[in-house]
């Protein structure tokens, strides 16, 4: 493809400084974006060099150092021009408050207790629990807790994101994934694609918390190929009409969801630099460059 002048667009997929040259999964659009006439080159999010407005659309993808700045991350996305997905879809999707938003709108969600900086918490009594923060990805900062005999650790968790200045967030621990897993479902240029399963994150305590923190950007994922099932596809498809913004004119979204006796729930909607997993399903990678230049044809036209 190519514009009025005969150029061939430039598009950027902005990553972060620990993957420069993109995520495995990310690189297969290369190839697929250059087979539909669009030069595509990695760019670093917070590297001063780069000329944001030089590009003709700017592609989230593995900015993942974002979580302990995320207003740096939300103003650089609004001063970034053409950018995919927008920045107030970023502002709103990177801040797991959102899921109050969807609640309210009738979609079902994993049941959330939100502790705020200030707030007194006591952990329940008993059962399984997660500790998170509303700002985060690749399971960083979270745990799982058996009450009462963690009862300590958890609290310790709350108390640790808290002193951050950070919201927490606890939930019952969704034992279906353990075995059923979860399942994503990812949308490219407004229509389904494809789906997968993700095996279970959460063995234990946040290694923070034990003080025993390895370090490294994100956990492991066992991800595999996955048919959803009518009722998950059905509430994912609930999720994107609930959205504050039209979901049509997303360039990319991935809802994922937890089994439950009562159906499937969603865990989080990822609309801002999720993993697409493109290459756990043939055409991926082409329905994703076919998105992309449906939507620098719309720009040039
Ligand atoms: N309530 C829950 N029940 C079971 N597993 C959970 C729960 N919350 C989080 N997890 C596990 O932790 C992982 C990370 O949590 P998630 O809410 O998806 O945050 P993020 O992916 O943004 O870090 C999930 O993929 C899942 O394996
Ligand atoms: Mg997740």
């Amino acid at each position: 493809m190519t514009d009025p002048l005969g150029r061939r667009p430039s598009v950027a997929l902005a990553t972060c400084g620990e993957l420069p040259d993109l995520d495995p999964d990310d690189r297969l659009l290369l190839p697929a974006l250059a087979a539909t006439g669009i030069d595509a080159t990695a760019a670093v999010w917070d590297d001063p060099a780069v000329d944001w407005a030089a590009f003709d659309l700017v592609v989230l993808r593995n900015t993942w150092d974002y979580p302990l700045r995320r207003d740096e991350f939300v103003a650089w996305a609004r001063s970034v021009p053409r950018l995919a997905n927008p920045a107030e879809v970023v502002a709103w999707n990177t801040d797991k408050r959102y899921l109050r938003d969807l609640a309210a709108a009738g979609v079902p969600v994993v049941p959330t207790t939100w502790v705020e900086p200030g707030d007194a918490w006591s952990p329940p009594a008993e059962g399984e629990w997660v500790v998170k923060p509303a700002v985060s990805i690749g399971s960083r900062d979270t745990g799982r807790y058996a009450l009462p005999a963690q009862r300590d650790l958890a609290a310790a968790h709350v108390a640790r994101l808290q002193a951050a200045g950070r919201l927490a967030m606890v939930q019952p621990y969704i034992r279906s994934v353990d075995s059923y897993g979860e399942t994503a479902l990812l949308y490219l240029g407004g229509a389904y694609s494809h789906a997968i399963r993700k095996g279970p994150m959460l063995s234990g305590p946040d290694p923070a918390v034990l003080g025993t923190d390895g370090g490294g950007l994100y956990v492991e994922e066992r991800i595999t190929a996955r048919t959803p099932t009518d009722a998950e596809r059905a509430v994912a498809e609930a999720t994107l009409r609930a959205l504050p913004f039209d979901a049509s004119g997303l360039l990319y979204a991935r809802v994922d969801l937890l089994d439950t006796p009562d159906g499937p729930i969603v865990i989080e909607v990822e609309l801002t630099e999720p993993s697409l997993f493109v290459g756990t399903a043939p055409g991926a990678a082409e329905r994703f460059a076919a998105a992309v230049a449906r939507r620098l044809a719309v720009r040039s036209a």
